[in-house]
């Protein structure tokens, strides 16, 4: 027995979930990246989380070829940001719009998100359209604030 693509897209949008932008850098065309809510923590003994990245996204192929990326958690006035990096503008005009800067490990890290994690990538498995990319996180930085929050294909925040 087997379902249908909206089948399925139609149970996975009541998924609630966090919105990140996921970052890497490449030293001949600069910092890269896209909105990603298919993120999970892993394994704290190592620190190890994952993302799911569309094979055929730009960000992933050089998060492949570099070995390295960051996790941007965004916070609840960053639906824009989430915009901007699910396609349509070039990379250029998505990180010259924001504040961001090189973190300790060279990475991305865009400077307003809620969270930050950068990440060595351990393991990236193909899965169906989709890359699955583990990652050993290696520095983090966080700040108060509310996340914005990606539900039943709308922009949420908390009550
Ligand atoms: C709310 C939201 C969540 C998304 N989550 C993912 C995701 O988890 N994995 C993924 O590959 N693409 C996801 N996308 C789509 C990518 O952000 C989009 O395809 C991106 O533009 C790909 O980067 P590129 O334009 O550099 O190829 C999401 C888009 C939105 C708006």
């Amino acid at each position: 027995m087997s379902i249908d693509a909206s089948q399925f897209k139609n149970a996975l949008k009541l998924w609630a979930s966090g919105v990140t932008v996921v970052t890497a850098h490449s030293e001949s065309e600069g910092p890269k990246g896209m909105t990603v809510t298919a993120f999970s923590s892993v394994s704290a003994e190592p620190a190890q989380i994952l993302v799911c990245l569309n094979q055929s996204a730009d960000t992933g192929a050089l998060i492949q070829e570099q070995g390295r990326f960051a996790v941007n958690v965004l916070n609840s006035d960053q639906q824009t940001v989430s915009n901007q990096f699910a396609g349509g503008s070039s990379q250029a005009e998505r990180f010259a719009q924001l504040n961001w800067r090189a973190g300790e490990t060279g990475v991305p890290v865009l400077s307003d998100a809620l969270a930050s994690l950068e990440c060595r990538v351990v393991e990236a498995v193909k899965a169906g359209s989709h890359w699955v990319v583990i990652g050993e996180v290696q520095a983090v930085s966080c700040q108060d604030g509310s996340p914005l929050l990606y539900f039943n294909s709308a922009y949420r925040a908390l009550a």
